[in-house]
């Protein structure tokens, strides 16, 4: 048995991990500033714009652009409900948004509004099997949560993941050509590695990825 003041001091020691692994998971999550949601390019032009381009500038996107894109594509647009800008079967919200940039890979948190830091290294060479995808300022890896779709058969979840992954990149084409950024949804990409190199658990399903930035002049 351990005397009362080797006890004491155990305890005083965890007590003092555990704040210090609160306040790390809390310094990973970095806010976003406020989407902006009013404004923009006119519905009918956008479409009249959108367009799938791979030739793209270096220039990053701004954390206020980064903010309004996260929004678009799958931020919460009614709070009392938590319901998002994208449909999903059952409002089962099965797809995180991975953010890859050269400051490494985060995940877009939607009710905070917020990146949490998953990785530090850029791994934008992972996330696809085109020359592009190293150098684009931001790829975005939709990522399925298949333990939300417990319910259904294997075939149902790649459907489902498949058409809710649609609706988000559609968002993401849309604000992109209100903006002026270029983007492309991609299916050439390597799932099992991609999957390995973003430490993912084996019931997370890469869908597609998409890669946005501004158009090479
Ligand atoms: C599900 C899906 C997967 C795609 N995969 C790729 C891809 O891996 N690489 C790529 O360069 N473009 C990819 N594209 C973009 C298409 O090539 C593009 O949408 C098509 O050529 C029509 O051009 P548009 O988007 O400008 O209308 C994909 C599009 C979709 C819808």
């Amino acid at each position: 048995m351990p005397d009362k003041k080797t006890a004491f001091a155990t305890a005083i020691f965890m007590i003092l991990a555990l704040a210090a692994s609160i306040h790390a998971q809390e310094s990973e999550i970095v806010k976003l500033p406020d989407p902006q949601i009013t404004g923009g390019r006119p519905l009918m032009e956008c479409l009249k714009a959108r367009q799938s381009n791979r030739n793209f500038a270096p220039d990053k996107l701004s954390p206020q652009v980064l903010s309004n894109l996260l929004w678009a594509a799958f931020g919460i647009n009614r709070p009392d409900s938590g319901k998002r800008t994208a449909p999903s079967a059952v409002n089962w919200q099965d797809i995180d948004i991975y953010v890859s940039t050269s400051d490494g890979l985060f995940l877009y948190l939607a009710k905070e509004h917020a990146l949490k830091n998953i990785l530090e290294e850029d791994i934008r060479g992972a996330t696809g099997t085109q020359e592009f995808v190293k150098s684009v300022p931001l790829n975005l890896v939709y990522v399925s949560d298949y333990r939300k779709l417990a319910r259904v058969s294997d075939e149902d979840k790649r459907l489902y993941s498949g058409a809710h992954t649609g609706f988000i990149s559609q968002n993401v084409y849309l604000f992109s050509a209100s903006e002026g950024l270029a983007t492309v949804v991609r299916g050439l990409v390597d799932r099992e590695a991609m999957a390995k190199t973003m430490k993912l658990r084996p019931d997370q399903r890469i869908t597609f990825a998409q890669s946005v930035g501004y158009p090479k002049k």
